[in-house]
C-alpha cells in the first residue's frame, strides 16, 4: 500500500511538515511511504532573488514526481504554501500536466488529502486546501482532512495551524517561524489518518 506525498516547498516549512506526513504513514502496517517533489517553475535567478537557493539545496535530495507516478499509488498527500489564498502555481502546473489520467480515470477512488503552509495565521490556509479538494474532487479522489479526534487543532493556549481540512503550518513574513510539535503532530496525524484509510479502501 503506497502513499505518496507529492509537495512543493520554497523555504522547506511544507518540506518538514511532509516529512511528518510520511512518519504518520509508517505508524500504519505495510503502509509504505514515498516523497516526492512537484517540479519548478522558476529560474536559478528567480530563486535566488527570493533568498530560496539555500533551502532548495536542502531538498534537492528529494526525486523529482512525474505525473503517471500518481496513478502507481493507493492514496496521495498533496503539500502546498499559500500563494494569495490558493496552492502554489508549481503545483497547479504539474496537476494541469493530468489531463491524460482523468482522461483515463485513473486516480478515481484513490484517497486525496492535502496539508498547507503560509505565513500568516490568518493567511489563506484554509482558503488553499479548501480550493486544492476542488481539483482532487474532479479527479474523482476520495478526500480525507484532518478529524477532530486530532485533539492538538482545538489548543488555544498557543497559536497553531490545523483546521479539519488538514495540517498546517504558520512560517512567519520572514519564514522564521519553523512547524511547532503540535503542527508537527498534526501533519503525522494526517499520515496516519489517510494510511488508515487507504488500506481499508485496499482491502474491500
Ligand atoms: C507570491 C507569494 C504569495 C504568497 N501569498 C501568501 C498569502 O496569501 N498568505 C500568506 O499568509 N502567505 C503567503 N505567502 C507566504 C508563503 O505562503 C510562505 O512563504 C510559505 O508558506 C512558506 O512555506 P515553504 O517554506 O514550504 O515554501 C506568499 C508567498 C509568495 C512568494
Amino acid at each position: 500500500m503506497k502513499v505518496l506525498i507529492v509537495y512543493y516547498s520554497m523555504y522547506g516549512h511544507i518540506h518538514r511538515m511532509a516529512q511528518a506526513v510520511a512518519e504518520g504513514v509508517k505508524e500504519v502496517a505495510g503502509a509504505e511511504a514515498v516523497l516526492r517533489r512537484v517540479p519548478e517553475t522558476l529560474s536559478q535567478e528567480i530563486l535566488g532573488k527570493m533568498g530560496a537557493l539555500e533551502a532548495q539545496k536542502s531538498m534537492a535530495h528529494i526525486p523529482i514526481c512525474t505525473v503517471d507516478e500518481l496513478a502507481t499509488a493507493d492514496a496521495v498527500v498533496f503539500g502546498t504554501p499559500t500563494r494569495f489564498g490558493n496552492m502554489c502555481g508549481q503545483m497547479r502546473q504539474f496537476l494541469d500536466a493530468t489531463g491524460g489520467l482523468w482522461q483515463k480515470g485513473a486516480l478515481v477512488g484513490k484517497v486525496g488529502s492535502v496539508f498547507a503552509s503560509s505565513a500568516t495565521q490568518h493567511g489563506g490556509q484554509e482558503s488553499t486546501i479548501l480550493s486544492f479538494h476542488i481539483t482532487l474532487l474532479h479527479q474523482g479522489f476520495v478526500i480525507v482532512g484532518l478529524p477532530y479526534t486530532f485533539q492538538g487543532q482545538m489548543r488555544i493556549d498557543e497559536i497553531t495551524g490545523g483546521s479539519p481540512y488538514g495540517a498546517s503550518t504558520i512560517a512567519g513574513g520572514q519564514g522564521e517561524r519553523l512547524p511547532t510539535e503540535n503542527e508537527l503532530d498534526s501533519a503525522r496525524y494526517q499520515g496516519k489518518h489517510v494510511a488508515t484509510i487507504a488500506s481499508k479502501l485496499a482491502r474491500s
